[in-house]
């Protein structure tokens, strides 16, 4: 009974909390932040316009918006230090795993950012990490790539920005409109989905009063995870293994063994399909005629095919989840397979430090801390070991 979760001292941090920043109808199939739709946001809004409705709660005005724009292109500079601790990562270290790393040591740059309770403070830091964590990804590519750093441009957009310092080389980098429409779509539908897992590591870290940085290294840990943000990456693994579209039948047959999961299918809240993903299946088509057709798209709609028409699926409601295709665009788009976690993690930021926020403005919450059904032994005496068996 959700009534009872109120009373219960943990409130807010265990199992159930209150939010009032997306609205998810899992067997409907509706996705809305703050009320809206996510197709009309997904056609019509942009990411920073979408970041400040699901931080702020209502749209911007056209001065808000143009304040807002000019703060997070602003602030897009990390300290030098850092690239120094990235430089000594392994040469052949997960960007994710860079990404994670970078952001709990961002804690030691901002020791202000402790004073949690000062809500000016705490929307100094949701700006800056808006702002920087596209700077650090595009560092982990580089050094991944064992190329220069590339300083971000703040005459471009964010996801300009983002394309600039991720794929410049020995001449000037221009991003393609179509490129830079279609990755802030793509961060429109990442921004925030309610209480998944590594929202709820956010809120469950959180409400300790760490600072966000550190925060949001958990949040960004758990959705590492293949079962969770890692997915888009295990997505593609899964396609160049199957190999063909008519190889689909066989590995359709392994899933229904239980010898492998079908990656990008399946979620703990929607019983429908996923409306993220038909927004994202429908603009594969717009990147494609630019960067042209990636053949990973017909494996994987032979793939849905036949699942959505076997009743092991249909009878399990497993349909398409948003990274059953991301990860079809972003290799059209040139980004490295192990790049996808990372580009999940960058539009997650702002929902992950709205939710955040969102706690801390909430005078009922308190530290998380989960029940549990204990289920081992009862009181027993120790035993010397020279006298157990
Ligand atoms: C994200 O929570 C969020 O909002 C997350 C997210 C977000 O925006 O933050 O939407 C992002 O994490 C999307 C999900 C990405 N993960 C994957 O695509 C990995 C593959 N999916 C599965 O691991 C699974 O579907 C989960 C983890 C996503 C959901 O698992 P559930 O809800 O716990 O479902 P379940 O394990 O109870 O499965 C129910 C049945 C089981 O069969 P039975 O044991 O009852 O016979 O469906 C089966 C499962 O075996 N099943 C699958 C399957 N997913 C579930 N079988 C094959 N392939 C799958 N992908």
């Amino acid at each position: 009974d959700f009534g009872l979760m109120t009373h219960d001292p943990g409130f807010n941090n265990t199992s159930s909390c209150r939010s009032s920043i997306t609205y998810i109808d899992g067997d409907a199939g509706i996705l809305r932040y703050r009320g809206y739709p996510i197709e009309q946001l997904a056609d019509s809004s942009s990411y920073l316009e979408t970041a400040y409705l699901i931080l702020n709660g209502e749209l911007p005005t056209k001065p808000q918006l143009d304040a807002w724009v000019h703060e997070i292109t602003h602030r897009t500079m990390v300290h030098e230090n850092i690239k120094k601790l990235m430089d000594g990562f392994h040469f052949d270290a997960h960007p994710m795993g860079m990404l994670i790393s970078t952001l709990s040591a961002m804690s030691t740059f901002y020791p202000q950012a402790k004073n949690i309770k000062d809500p000016a403070m705490r929307r100094l830091q949701i700006a800056r990490l808006i702002a920087k964590v596209p700077t650090i990804s595009a560092y982990a590519y580089r050094k991944r790539m064992g190329l220069p750093y590339v300083y971000p441009d703040n005459s471009l957009s964010y996801t300009g920005n983002f394309l600039k310092m991720m794929f410049q080389r020995a001449d000037p980098y221009i991003p393609d409109p179509i490129m830079e429409k279609a990755l802030d779509v793509l961060f429109v539908l990442h921004a925030d989905h309610e209480q998944n897992c590594g929202t709820n590591a956010m809120r469950s870290v959180g409400s300790s009063n760490v600072d966000p940085y550190s925060a949001m290294a958990g949040a960004a840990a758990a959705l590492y995870g293949p079962l969770h943000g890692g997915a888009n990456e295990q997505v593609l693994r899964m396609l160049q293994e199957i190999g063909s579209a008519s190889n689909v039948a066989d590995y359709i047959r392994r899933v229904k063994n239980r010898e492998v999961l079908l990656m990008g299918f399946g979620h703990r809240v929607y019983k429908n399909y996923d409306p993220r993903a038909a927004i994202v299946k429908q603009l594969a088509y717009d990147v494609f005629e630019v960067v042209g057709r990636n053949p990973m798209i017909d494996i994987a709609l032979e793939l849905e095919k036949i699942a959505l028409e076997d009743d092991y699926f249909v009878s399990r409601k497993l349909y398409p989840n948003v990274d059953f295709y991301t990860g079809i665009i972003y290799q059209a788009m040139k980004f490295p397979v192990d790049m996808f976690p990372v580009l999940f993690a960058i539009p997650r930021t702002v929902g992950w430090l709205a939710q955040w926020d969102e706690m801390h403005n909430d005078k009922e919450t308190s530290i998380a801390r989960p029940r549990q059904i204990y289920t081992g032994y009862d009181a027993r005496d120790f035993v010397p070991v020279e006298k157990r068996g």
